[in-house]
């Protein structure tokens, strides 16, 4: 018998959620970004809901390997582009179009041997510094890329730092529009807040959009908007089954560290859930959890296999009841992971990539 815990991965919300952005970007083209193992979903579990996106966009060669393994004939984009020159070779192989964003990239690409020259999207740092030509050097990059017959056709891209808050995107989307103005090429600048907040601006949504987190039905701007605000479905449930129970006492506490300690009888349960199966630790009494689908509250502190939640409002619930840590219950009651990350100070990103490998995961429509 498996330790009582399981992830799920949901196709039809993967499925709905990609349909969002896709109206969110009118007739923009969509890149379904599964970097990170599709953030943490598994590739080969979220590529059924995702195969309606006009294109896959990752980091990683071996994923981009296993993308084309599923049988997908459609572009892939590397994300950060090649790390070295023997790269370039796959790339030629699997057809796959990358990102241009230094110049020692464009130095591998001067002396790749290829009979199919390559698609690239030259990347501008707009204002995020971290990866990309600044406008001011763009314009030389994209003359010297165009000059190569390695290469085929240049699209141009950005990407926001502030997509998701206040300080917002005029000042790249300027900077960007600014500097590509007589540019040939395909553009893409919006991941998924940009696409969600404010592709409603034709350069915006631009030709391509790049929706990540949202397809996978966390909001990218929580606590402002909420995953259902954006009519976004969780992509990801992860439960798992309570194993014991406890009566506490005025007085007793729970777990190590005693940080939380009963003022009333109370009886709680243990959870085989903890922070190596990815759940943070960080999470204080008082996280949100749903106990057979009726909402309750974590007790103590997470330790590595298990965690406590409370049962004092759910007399039914006892040994072998499923708490779900976040996504999709059985009777259909949602916990967003954003509620959860927020309570550990972290983004729902985070939690979904750090799914550990001994949790099984299985594949739901
Ligand atoms: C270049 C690029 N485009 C798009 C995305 C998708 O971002 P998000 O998951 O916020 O939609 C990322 C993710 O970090 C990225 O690095």
């Amino acid at each position: 018998m498996p330790r009582p815990i399981q992830c799920t991965i949901h196709t039809e919300a993967l499925r709905q959620n990609l349909q969002r952005a896709r109206q969110g970007a009118a007739d923009a083209r969509v890149w379904a970004v599964v970097k990170a193992n599709a953030y943490g979903h598994g590739i080969e579990h979220a590529y059924e809901g995702l195969r309606g996106a006009d294109g896959f966009a990752l980091l990683d060669l071996s994923e981009a390997q296993r993308v084309r393994a599923l049988g997908w004939r459609g572009p892939i984009l590397l994300l950060e582009g090649v790390f070295e020159p023997r790269d370039l070779e796959l790339c030629s192989r699997l057809g796959l179009w990358h990102t241009v964003h230094c110049d020692e990239q464009i130095d591998m690409l001067a002396l790749h041997k290829t009979h199919e020259p390559h698609r690239v999207f030259l990347k501008m740092n707009s204002g995020m510094n971290r990866l990309g030509f600044t406008p001011e050097r763009y314009r030389a990059a994209w003359t010297r890329l165009n000059a190569l017959p390695q290469v085929d056709e240049i699209s141009l891209m950005t990407h926001f730092s502030d997509a998701d808050g206040p300080r917002g995107i005029a000042h790249q989307v300027a900077r960007f529009a600014q500097a590509t103005r007589d540019l040939p090429g395909e553009r893409s600048l919006a991941n998924s807040a940009a696409t969600l907040r404010h592709a409603v601006d034709p350069a915006v949504r631009a030709d391509w959009v790049r929706p990540g987190i949202a397809v996978y039905g966390s909001a990218p701007d929580f606590p402002e908007h909420s995953a259902s605000d954006w009519g976004l479905q969780p992509a990801m449930s992860l439960e798992a089954r309570i194993i014991a129970v406890q009566q506490l006492q005025p007085g007793d506490s729970v777990g190590y560290g005693s940080t939380f300690t009963a003022e009333q009888p109370m009886r709680i349960g243990i959870v085989a859930c903890g922070y190596a199966d990815g759940y943070p630790r960080l999470c204080p009494t008082g996280t949100p959890v749903l106990v057979d689908g009726q909402r309750s509250r974590t007790v103590g502190r997470v330790s590595m296999d298990m965690l406590a939640v409370d049962l004092g409002d759910l007399p039914q619930a006892g040994f072998g009841s499923t708490v779900t840590l976040w996504g999709r219950a059985a009777g259909g009651a949602l916990l967003s992971i954003d509620e959860v990350a927020q309570a550990a100070g972290t983004v729902g990103y985070e939690l979904m990539c750090a799914i550990a490998t001994r949790v099984p995961v299985c594949r739901a429509d």
